[in-house]
């Protein structure tokens, strides 16, 4: 702001010459605005895409800051890199201080789209060799000035003239880098070998935004382009990438070149190189794919399940999707240090160690099937998420809600129907997704992610599991023949390209069947049905009540834990006002047939039955189910009586929804509690394995109030007349047969659960085991997996 103008100047200029040199002024920086906007978007093609609220915030660099622009698109790189690993033997040049980085080269054929002045990859950590960085077109040198921007994540390589659209342009960038020790971009794993050596290997792990710390590259999920890949590493390694080994060469001074068939299409999130001493057990699917688990040389004999596993379920993933498995082999590694459970780059998935190995002496049926879970959902991701891939993070939800779903089918393979993984969902997946989404730190499963990095948040039980529930009841909905149809139809869609949720949903809707009818009688519409569920957060809870004798009243509330906590302010008003079309299945007692009606968001449902009705009957849908005090007395009847008549999804159904009433105070604890007296009957793992939950859960309430001592013996007299309780002997003996699996986990987590509630033969048993399995079987000195299991 200036100070007033005098009198005197005011003297000079008269009033309306004063109006007109403002309005010419105003005139001229708007059009200067306005020219300058046009020709940078022209020039530099800076256009916004998926990032509405390019906002700045107070910390760091904007969403807009961060993104890069669509003028230019690559077609391929071809990346050169050679690691200096310690310990194999190369000698340092002098005055080299290699050791712990990598040097490189990367070769990126473009296409621009937009005439340009600059071109702007991602980049972070790394150093660039300027003199040595190229840019061609059409062949004919353009002159390049590099400039990097740490906070932005960006290198920009500023082209000494403009150059028109082509697809015949080549940027040519030599760089190095550190192997890195955060579990991000190329880093270090390191673990003492049997002789008690320290050695080390490198591996990558960029999901979601790492591979701009290995290579400069344009570091979103859609611009997919082939990788061309070539590693140079020391003699006594050998590296891997996604594509299969094409040519190796010994380079003289301890390095080897391995070079990799170039991969298809894909998003730079899903690139890998591995580079170890690690040794592989080796198979090949039906196919002809070749399949290899790799580990530490120790753990060799470990990588065997995962083989037989990982080979089943690429042979029943091919078949399922309908899709040919598009590379020529499939790497899995087990790497020491390693952030997350397992990710799933295209051709080379790695693995946390206890994620993939397993050792029959050491591990339980529960790590089996843990093993076989990961692979499943990784390999399920070969398909859903890197043959097509999501434009943007904010929809995450589908790649891993729908990995969640496809981790139970393949693991029913692997185990050929042992571990029961379609009726374990509802224990699993389910079960976790009603809790998660009925506290206040819950978000709908479609939420805004402006920056990158803020899909790291979103990695959670919503995404995946509430993803996975409503994926499914999706499924059951439309009929699973109509939805595998639609699966394979989106995915030979948008293969080796991008895609949306609503690309799915418009799959879906075009190869649905007129039949398949929706809430209101005409066919079903996907959109409508599936956006209340997806866009806003929570589920209703359906309460039962009986009108008359032939008559039950079905009404919908949103479910919370608790009323008063309030989840963030964002999402309290959502447009569908927290109600929902449900499709209602349900179970009248004394019928074995499950029915499914539509109940309408915004009116009751009646349902003719003179019995009482199970609401989610079969845990198809993601709600729970509440009763009027007189009609849940009734199902405990009748479930006491014969709870075989229900299914086991069913059963667990009522444990969990009755204690989720309970605890959010809509009933009193008396019927959850009179309900598990059902039990004493009981010889299935999964109504058992709620129930426990459900009990310990209790029991933590309990604290250390004397009443405590009664609820553990009401508990202890429980377990002793179920069927499902076995000895420790029943264990040992059958704990490596898949087909106990079941019996064998209801037997441990009985037993457990005894212990903890204080059952006084339980610490004796446990000291006797470990004298006769251990102190009887090991000498001192010994390695206690090679004495005894
Ligand atoms: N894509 C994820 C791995 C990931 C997670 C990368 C978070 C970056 C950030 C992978 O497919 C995955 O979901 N892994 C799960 C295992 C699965 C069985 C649920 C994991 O890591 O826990
Ligand atoms: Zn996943």
């Amino acid at each position: 702001m200036g100070h007033p103008p005098s009198k005197q100047s005011l003297k000079r200029y008269s009033i309306r010459s004063i109006a007109l040199l403002a309005i010419c002024i105003l005139l001229g920086v708007i059009i200067t605005a306005f020219v300058t906007w046009i020709i940078g978007n022209y020039i530099y093609g800076t256009e916004e895409r998926h990032v509405p609220s390019a906002k700045k915030t107070d910390t760091g660099p904007s969403a807009s800051d961060l993104i890069l622009p669509t003028s230019v698109y690559p077609i391929n790189y071809d990346l050169v890199i050679k690691t200096y690993l310690p310990g194999f033997g190369y000698k340092e040049k002098r005055g080299e201080n290699k050791s712990l980085t990598f040097d490189a080269q990367v070769i990126i054929q473009l296409n621009i789209t937009k005439t340009i002045r600059k071109i702007i990859l991602n980049s972070l950590d790394l150093r660039f060799s300027e003199s040595k960085c190229t840019f061609t077109v059409d062949g004919q040198p353009v002159g390049v000035q590099l400039e990097v921007n740490k906070d932005f994540e960006k290198v920009f390589f500023n082209l000494d003239k403009a150059v028109e659209p082509t697809d015949k342009a080549v940027l040519k960038i030599v760089y190095n880098g550190d192997l890195r020790t955060d579990m991000a971009g190329l880093y270090q794993t390191t673990y003492t070998n049997v002789k008690g050596e320290q050695k080390m290997a490198a591996v990558t792990q960029m999901e979601p935004i790492s591979a701009r710390n290995m290579v400069p590259c344009f570091d979103e999920p859609a611009f997919k382009a082939s990788w061309t890949v070539t590693v140079i590493h020391p003699t006594g390694t050998t590296a891997i990438a996604n594509g299969m080994e094409e040519k190796s060469e010994d380079l003289g001074d301890n390095f080897i070149s391995s070079k990799f068939q170039t991969t298809p299409r894909m998003s730079s999130y899903l690139l890998a190189i591995f580079v170890s001493e690690f040794e592989y057990n080796e198979r090949h699917t039906k196919s002809g794919v070749r399949f290899r688990v790799w580990s530490r040389p120790e753990e060799k004999n470990s990588t065997v399940y995962a083989l037989e596993a990982g080979v089943k379920c690429l042979e029943f993933f091919e078949n399922y999707y309908n899709i040919p498995f598009p590379l020529a082999k499939q790497d899995m590694v087990a790497v020491p240090d390693f952030a997350a459970g397992a990710m799933e780059n295209w051709g080379l998935i790695t693995y946390r160690e206890d994620s993939l190995l397993y050792d029959p002496r050491i591990y339980t049926g529960a790590q089996k099937r843990r093993v076989a879970v990961v692979i499943a959902h990784e390999l399920a991701h070969q398909w859903f998420g890197n043959l097509v891939t999501l434009k943007w993070w904010n929809d995450l939800w589908l790649n891993e809600g729908f990995a969640t779903l496809a981790e139970y089918l393949g693991t029913d393979e692997i185990s050929d129907g042992n571990f029961r993984m379609n009726e374990w969902f509802t224990m699993d997946a389910l079960w976790i997704a009603l809790e998660a989404d009925s506290i206040a730190s819950t978000h709908p499963m479609t939420f805004q992610i402006d920056k990158a990095i803020e899909v790291l948040d979103s990695f959670d039980y919503i995404t995946y599991l509430k993803g996975g529930s409503v994926i499914s009841m999706l499924r059951k909905t439309i009929g699973e023949d109509n939805f595998n149809t639609a699966i394979n139809h989106y995915l030979n869609e948008h293969k080796y390209k991008n895609a949306e949720a609503a690309d799915l949903f418009n799959a879906i809707a075009a190869m649905l069947p007129d039949d398949v009818r929706g809430p209101n009688g005409a066919k079903l519409n996907m959109t409508e049905f599936s956006d209340p569920w997806t866009k806003q957060l929570g589920y209703p809870l359906l309460t039962a009540t009986r009108v008359n004798s032939s008559t039950i009243k079905v009404e919908q509330k949103r479910f919370k834990l608790l009323k008063s906590a309030m989840e963030e302010e964002k999402y309290r008003n959502p447009k569908w006002g927290f109600k929902w079309d449900v499709p209602v299945w349900y179970q009248s007692v004394g019928s074995k047939i499950i029915e499914m009606k539509w109940m309408k968001s915004n009116e009751p449902l009646f349902i003719h039955s003179e019995q009482p009705v199970i609401l989610n009957a079969d845990s198809n849908g993601f709600y729970r189910g509440g009763y009027s005090t007189e009609l849940w007395q009734q199902i405990i009847k009748l479930i006491k009586e014969d709870h075989l008549q229900f299914s086991t999804q069913t059963r667990v159904r009522l444990i969990d929804d009755s204690f989720a009433g309970a605890n959010a105070g809509l009933l009193n604890y008396s019927i959850p509690l009179d309900l598990l007296m059902y039990l004493k009957n009981e010889q299935d793992y999964i109504p058992w394995s709620g129930a426990l939950q459900r009990i310990r859960e209790l029991d933590d309430k309990y604290g250390t109030v004397r009443e405590k001592d009664s609820f553990h013996k009401f508990f202890l007299a429980l377990s002793l007349k179920t069927p499902a309780k076995k000895d420790v002997d029943f264990v040992s003996k059958n704990y490596l047969d898949d087909k106990k699996f079941f019996d064998v986990s209801a037997a441990q987590g009985l037993i457990l659960n005894d212990c903890f509630m204080g059952d006084s033969s339980c610490g004796e048993n446990m000291v006797k085991l470990f004298n006769k399995e251990v102190i009887g079987k090991c000498d001192s000195g010994r390695i206690l997996s090679e004495c005894s299991q």
